[in-house]
């Protein structure tokens, strides 16, 4: 896909990796549509993405509401006359070991509403988006691209049941969606971030960062635009779909 005048949809917009991608997109041509629950992030990235390209407009967008993401897709093919891509990235995290004890005595688990809020953004709503994306791809008949934000967690990290069940989920959910829209000439595809340098890594308390951080080959947190240089990739190779591109130092978890 050539990237100039084509419309992308980046979810979770409004900071980190989500602003990144949406920016890199537009500085190669792309008109970017951001959604985001944080209109003062929404605000900034649109900002960002008119000085680097073209047209970018955004929506203020819960993901896991099903009627809101259909009309999230609704206003894009509306305000732009078209959707080519969509860049299903918001996601939430709520770590928490799945039961914690000290000197043989339960201290703590974790919690079933943490358990369900990441599954409601981090599965649910890529499932939404995917979606409706699919829908206005599949009617303008002639395309598009469908990335998917998996994790390197997806492999099972400590203290991310919760986020690890669904970026494998999401992960899974790709390959199906691959197979499944090949006829339609819709690629979907997903990147496994590693530890990158966003506020949701930031989060992660220091002795467990260093600990992590010693196992990266790298030695180093990735980079967002070297997340954002993936989609891009991703976007522009036309024979890349059904797989999840790793870019995470090398680390395995
Ligand atoms: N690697 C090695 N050891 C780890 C670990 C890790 N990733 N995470 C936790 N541990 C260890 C701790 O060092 C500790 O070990 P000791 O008992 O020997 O000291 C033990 O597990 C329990 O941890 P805490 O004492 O920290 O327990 P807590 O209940 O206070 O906190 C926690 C639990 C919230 C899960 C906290 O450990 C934590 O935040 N861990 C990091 C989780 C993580 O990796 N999150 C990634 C966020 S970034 C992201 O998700 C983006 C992405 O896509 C990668």
């Amino acid at each position: 896909m050539n990237l100039e005048g084509k419309v992308v949809v980046v979810t979770g917009a409004g900071r980190g990796l989500g602003r990144m991608m949406a920016v890199m997109i537009a500085a190669k041509g792309g008109q970017v549509a951001l959604a985001d629950i944080s209109e003062e992030g929404l605000k900034e990235t649109a900002r960002l993405c008119r000085e680097a390209g073209d047209k970018a407009s955004y929506y203020i967008t819960d993901i896991s509401d099903e009627s809101a993401v259909e009309q999230l897709f609704t206003n894009v093919a509306g305000d732009f006359g078209r959707v080519d891509a969509t860049i299903n990235n918001a996601g939430i995290t709520r770590d928490g070991l799945l039961v914690k004890s000290r000197d043989g005595k339960v201290v703590g688990k974790m919690s079933l509403e943490d358990w369900i809020s990441v599954i409601q953004i981090d599965l649910r709503g890529v499932f939404l988006c995917a979606r409706e994306a699919a829908v206005k791809m599949i009617e303008q008949g002639d395309g598009g691209v469908i990335i998917n934000i998996s994790s390197i967690s997806r492999a099972g990290n400590i203290g991310q049941a919760n986020y690890s069940a669904a970026k494998a989920g999401v992960a899974a959910m790709t390959v199906t969606w691959a197979n499944e829209l090949a006829r339609y000439g819709i690629r979907v595809a997903a990147i496994a971030p590693g530890f990158c340098d966003t506020r949701m890594v930031a989060n992660v308390p220091q002795k467990i960062l260093d600990k992590v951080k010693a196992k990266i080959p790298l030695r180093r947190l990735g980079k967002p635009e070297e997340i954002g240089h993936s989609a891009v990739y991703i976007l522009e190779n036309d024979y890349f779909t059904g797989r999840t591109l790793e870019v995470d130092g090398g680390l395995r978890i």
